[in-house]
């Protein structure tokens, strides 16, 4: 398991370029295997999740080339054109190859069985099995099927209307997803708007997809078809450095072909509401995901409220914007964001320990995290607790503190951003 050491910056300059978007990464692969004919992809996420979801495809008898690359060719075989697998599929740490694939699975006229990691053997998946087996998929596994490893046998499903209570891109992916296997329309309505990768792309293959507000229905037995894609940087990965420059006085970053979709960009408001200033150029919207550039120049920052429906849309940076709250001065709040406890790892117990190891004032409360900020932070040892995204921002909080600050476990950061600190040391300045 490997550690690293953070030195602290004098400020971040320079132009980068974001990995490709791990959401999309995963759902190219999927929707590509699912249509007919050849799908040419440009800009795919080569990190370890998103291989997970390219080598059980494989393993279910779909040719795909590339692997290792960002270019990658999927042979889709159509709906019912996957085999069963002679394995156990395995997921790795990857939440989204799991609940997406089990949805896929459910459709299938074969069995299988789908494992993961310890943390994801850990993860809530009745989420997923529950709405399934409503549809006709026969699931088990340990806790009555909300955890893995799941054994699934699906076919002959039936469409549902679904009322899901958690806004979840996993849970909605997942039963569109299965949906695409009955006959007739499949609906889910969410509480409040998760990313929409999952539609956008369904439609783009050709898909028949409505959404109305909440609610997206997908009419059952489409023909998929084989497309040229380009995968957009991933916001999410981007915002490690869009915060590191919003941090740091002086600093001054552009992180090229970002994604912007607007269920994803929010973290572009919160930026500018702790005070950064936010230019976004080159904004290409002609594409089934819009993309563009974005420079950050960092200022004083200010506290910030965060809290409903913007959540879901800022999910996966909430660990790097409370770093960004520990630096701006005043009391900051998240709340309403108890899905980060479901995570990769329970991400609001690992940020109230390692802030607090940092020197901040946080006070953990039961759906979210309080900020005392202002107060310097100084280095130390912290963990990742086996959580790429806890590691990465771990490492921006590093680029702040007074002296050096050690982090633990960060193998992880595999998963999503391999060349996380390659990039990082392009913009660092000493
Ligand atoms: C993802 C959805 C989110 C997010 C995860 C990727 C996806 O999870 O946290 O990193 O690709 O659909 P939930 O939908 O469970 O919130």
């Amino acid at each position: 398991m490997g550690n690293l050491k953070i030195k602290p910056v004098k400020r971040l300059e320079g132009s980068i370029k974001a990995p490709g978007d791990k959401s999309i990464s995963h759902r190219v692969v999927m929707i590509g295997a699912l249509a007919e004919g050849r799908t040419e992809v440009e800009g795919f996420l080569n990190a370890e999740d998103c291989l997970r979801t390219v080598k059980a495809f494989q393993s279910m008898g779909i040719k795909i080339e590339g692997m290792g690359s960002e270019r990658l060719r999927i042979f889709g075989q159509g709906l019912s054109g996957l085999s069963e697998p002679g394995d156990i599929l395995n997921a790795g740490n990857s939440g989204t190859t799991m609940r997406l694939l089990l949805g896929i699975l459910a459709g299938q006229d074969f069995s299988a069985v789908i494992t993961g990691d310890a943390s994801l053997r850990q993860r809530p998946m009745k989420r997923v099995t529950e709405p399934l087996r409503k549809m006709g998929a026969h699931i088990s596994g340990p806790d009555q099927g909300n955890l893995a490893p799941l054994s699934i046998r699906g076919g002959n499903l039936s469409a549902i209307s679904y009322n899901s209570p958690v806004a979840s891109a996993q849970i909605k992916s997942a039963i569109l997803l299965a949906g695409l296997y009955a006959e007739g329309e499949t609906s889910v309505t969410e509480p409040a708007k998760s990313r929409d990768h999952t539609e956008r792309m369904l439609k783009f293959f050709g898909a028949e997809v409505a959404v109305n507000g909440l609610t997206v229905k997908v009419r059952g037995r489409p023909k998929l078809t084989g497309k040229t894609v380009s995968i957009p940087g991933d916001i999410s990965s981007a915002s490690f450095f869009l915060m590191g420059a919003a941090i740091v006085p002086g600093s001054r970053v552009t992180v090229r072909g970002v994604g912007m979709n607007p269920t994803r960009s929010r973290v572009l408001k919160v930026l500018e509401e702790i005070g950064a200033e936010v230019t976004i150029s080159n904004l290409r919207e002609d594409h089934f995901e819009p993309m563009a550039d974005i420079e950050i120049k960092g200022a004083k920052l200010r506290p910030i409220n965060l809290g409903g429906e913007i959540i879901p849309k800022i999910i996966d940076e909430i660990p790097v914007i409370a770093i960004a709250a520990c630096v701006a001065e005043g009391e900051s709040q998240i709340r309403g964001a108890a899905e980060l406890r479901l995570k990769e790892t329970d991400r609001l117990r690992a940020l109230a320990t390692n802030l607090t190891k940092l020197g901040a004032r946080v006070k953990e409360v039961e759906e979210g995290l309080i900020i005392q900020g202002g107060r310097p932070l100084m280095g130390t040892e912290v963990d990742s607790f086996g959580d790429h995204r806890m590691a990465m921002a771990m490492v921006v909080a590093g680029l702040v503190t007074k002296g050096e600050t050690t982090i633990l476990n960060t193998d992880c950061i595999n998963t999503s951003f391999p060349e996380f600190m390659d990039t990082l040391e392009e913009i660092a300045v000493y």
